[in-house]
């Protein structure tokens, strides 16, 4: 396990370091056709119910490996802490929306994700933040998908059935800075730094891919 500091970067902004390095990939994310038609509430029911279960298998082994690197690193702590948990809001909205879906098949790009995420966890624990970074981010833009879904499918405005999309609801914004700051606040190593950079770019291509294979699905 790797959790040497190399040369040290605490003058580093690594969010904004993030931000820009993963620019190119966000936009890709943003405008694949999935989320194009995810936002315009197009995408068929049986497919959101698909998507969350691919969700689920992408936050379940990151949080509780999230909540073991916490346990060794206490600092990690202001980063993620139990409120910040997806899965278990997964399994309520599936749980709420009766999806009587075979119990989870990944597709393959989740399997894919799922393995590499888990051989980081392995070799180089800390970089599992990118993975966090991306799917924490995203809720920026899940908020306005979760409208759009409410109204596709006729669901209640208390969010039940799309509480993974607006987790925190109105407090959105003030759990992104507050997420921002925890981050910028952590005295990582450059080496650190680097490889929490790659995991984000790679979490956000993983993601557009599980996406890539729901557009088929909803073709098919
Ligand atoms: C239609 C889809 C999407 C829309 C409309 C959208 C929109 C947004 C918006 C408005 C922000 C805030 C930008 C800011 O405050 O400067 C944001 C940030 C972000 N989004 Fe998305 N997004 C989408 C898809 C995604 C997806 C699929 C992911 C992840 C796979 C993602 C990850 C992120 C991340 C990590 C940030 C934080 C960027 C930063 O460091 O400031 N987004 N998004």
């Amino acid at each position: 396990m790797n959790t040497t500091q190399t040369s040290d970067s605490s003058g580093t902004n690594v969010m904004q370091v993030l931000r820009d390095a993963t620019a190119e990939h966000h936009r890709r994310a943003e405008r694949h056709e999935f989320q194009k038609e995810f936002v315009r509430g197009r995408i068929p029911l049986s497919v959101y119910h698909t998507w969350l279960r691919q969700m689920h298998r992408v936050h379940e082994s990151l949080e509780w490996r999230l909540e073991a690197l916490v346990q060794e690193r206490r600092e990690l702590a202001s980063v993620f802490d139990i409120e910040r948990r997806k899965a278990p809001m997964i399994v309520d909205d599936l749980a709420f929306l009766d999806s009587s879906e075979p119990a989870s098949v990944p597709v393959l790009a989740t399997a894919r994700f799922v393995v590499y995420r888990d051989e980081l966890a392995e070799t180089d624990p800390v970089a599992l933040l990118g993975a966090f970074y991306v799917m924490e981010g995203s809720t920026n833009g899940s908020r306005f998908i979760a409208a759009s879904v409410r109204k596709a499918y006729d669901l209640p405005d208390d969010g039940r059935g799309t509480s993974y999309l607006d987790p925190y609801g109105d407090r959105q914004p003030d759990m992104w800075k507050l997420f921002k700051v925890a981050m910028k606040d952590l005295a990582l190593g450059e080496t650190e730094v680097g490889s929490i950079v790659a995991t984000a770019c790679n979490t956000f291509d993983a993601v557009t891919a599980i996406g890539e294979a729901l557009v088929c699905r909803g073709n098919g």
